[in-house]
């Protein structure tokens, strides 16, 4: 029922629709679309901790990992250098994700305080901050242990010290998590690639 409802509210937010083109073609563009469910996923539980989010918040949700798809390459060296939850890497991930995005907004001619409000929530959808923050935060997170997860966990060319670095990118991802309720949600996704992880 949650998904019906997601479409058709979604019909009548303009701006929320060009930026989901914009963030699908993005990735298709450079053949990552395996990437695209996980943005359509955080919207989903965005509606899900608050049915009556506003379009700005919608629209951040979709297009908050949008630097992925027009990534640098010295996102790779500070990847290495710092390890999975370093902040120079995911501050980096998400300023030149806001700016992006930015940049798209005002070309369409969309309305300031609009395009200052995501730009807000996009630059800092990793750590969280005031409450429309923590939640698309919280949203993220979700979508991560509900499509992310596998990609990390799975596979036998993992190591002993690559196991560790996985198990700390999910509890990082887990314990940001802000509210009760996403944590509730995330908590099944959470423990599942935990076994995952230590059967490897
Ligand atoms: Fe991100
Ligand atoms: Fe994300």
């Amino acid at each position: 029922m949650g998904g019906v409802q997601n479409i058709i509210n979604l019909m009548n937010l303009p701006i929320y629709n060009q930026v989901e083109k914009f963030v699908i073609d993005s990735f298709n563009k450079i053949n990552k679309s395996e990437e695209i469910k996980h943005f359509l996923r955080t919207v989903y539980w965005l509606k899900e901790l608050k049915p009556d989010t506003d379009e700005a918040l919608l629209t951040a949700a979709v297009s908050h990992d949008i630097e992925r798809a027009f990534r640098q390459k010295d996102m790779d060296d500070k990847k290495t250098a710092v390890g999975f939850a370093g902040v120079e890497y995911y501050k980096t991930h998400e300023l030149r994700g806001a700016e992006i995005v930015v940049d798209f907004l005002k070309k369409q001619n969309v309305q300031n305080d609009f395009i200052e409000r995501v730009s807000m929530l996009i630059s800092q959808h990793e750590e969280g901050g005031n409450d429309d923050q923590n939640l698309l935060k919280d949203a993220d997170c979700i979508s991560f242990f509900e499509n992310n997860v596998s990609f990390f966990v799975s596979g036998s060319e993992l190591t002993a010290s690559s196991v560790k670095k996985v198990k700390h990118k999910l509890d990082w991802m887990f314990d940001k998590i802000t509210s009760e309720q996403a944590e509730q949600i995330a908590k099944p996704f959470y423990e599942d690639a935990i076994k995952v992880l230590n059967n490897n």
